[in-house]
């Protein structure tokens, strides 16, 4: 069976562009062999945290964080999609990501960011690897860095120009290192227990 990853994405914006990269990267990992499954935080709507889902007396959590919940516990890795707001992460995602915490233990995830600029939200990825490590998930080296979001994918998510070329190139070797992990942490989840 194939190894369902969630890709996990979060801008709140009227005129988000980053939708695109979260459709390009789910569409890119189902073609690579993986089950993908994109979750959008705007479509989930989880409320400002207000109690994180293990604090809710059992069923009584708000349906979607539920449902949630069923879908992080039982997946096989993780691909957070960022954007960068003031050099910092977007609140969206945060927010989603925070109502949980054992429910991400022991899967590999990978970051893929992207801004207007140039510089491809490289400050949030970096934020997000430490906090995607105490979150209990091993972040793999490997990274998609996309900057000129809207000149390097179209409204449909396909790669355009020089842009979309060199996406296309490291967005492989990101799916490979991936799979990898992916395979050696549900093969170690099969043959022992995590010790916690
Ligand atoms: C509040 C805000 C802050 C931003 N700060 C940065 C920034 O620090 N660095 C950057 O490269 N782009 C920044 N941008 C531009 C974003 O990279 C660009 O708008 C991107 O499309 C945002 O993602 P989204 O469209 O998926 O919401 C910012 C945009 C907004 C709305």
């Amino acid at each position: 069976m194939a190894d369902h990853i969630l890709v996990l994405y979060g801008s709140y914006r009227s005129d988000r562009a980053g939708i695109r990269l979260a459709h390009y990267t789910t569409r890119n990992l189902c073609a690579r062999g993986f089950e993908a499954e994109l979750i959008d935080a705007k479509a989930i709507g989880l409320p400002m945290l207000d109690r994180m889902y293990k604090e809710y007396p059992s069923g009584q959590a708000p349906a979607a964080m539920e449902t949630l919940a069923g879908k992080i516990r039982q997946a096989d890795g993780f691909v957070f999609v960022t954007g960068e707001y003031n050099w910092g992460m977007q609140p969206g995602l945060k927010n989603l990501t925070d109502h949980f915490l054992e429910e991400w233990f022991w899967r590999p995830a990978g970051i893929v960011s992207y801004s207007a600029g140039r510089i491809g939200g490289a400050r949030a990825s970096l934020m997000w690897h430490g906090t995607l490590s105490e979150m209990g998930m091993v972040v793999i080296s490997s990274t998609v860095t996309v900057g000129t979001i809207t000149r390097t994918l179209s409204t449909e998510g396909q790669p355009i120009g020089e842009g979309g070329k060199a996406l296309e190139t490291s967005f492989v070797r990101f799916a490979d290192d991936l799979a990898w992990w992916t395979e050696a942490a549900r093969l170690q989840r099969e043959r022992k227990q995590p010790p916690y």
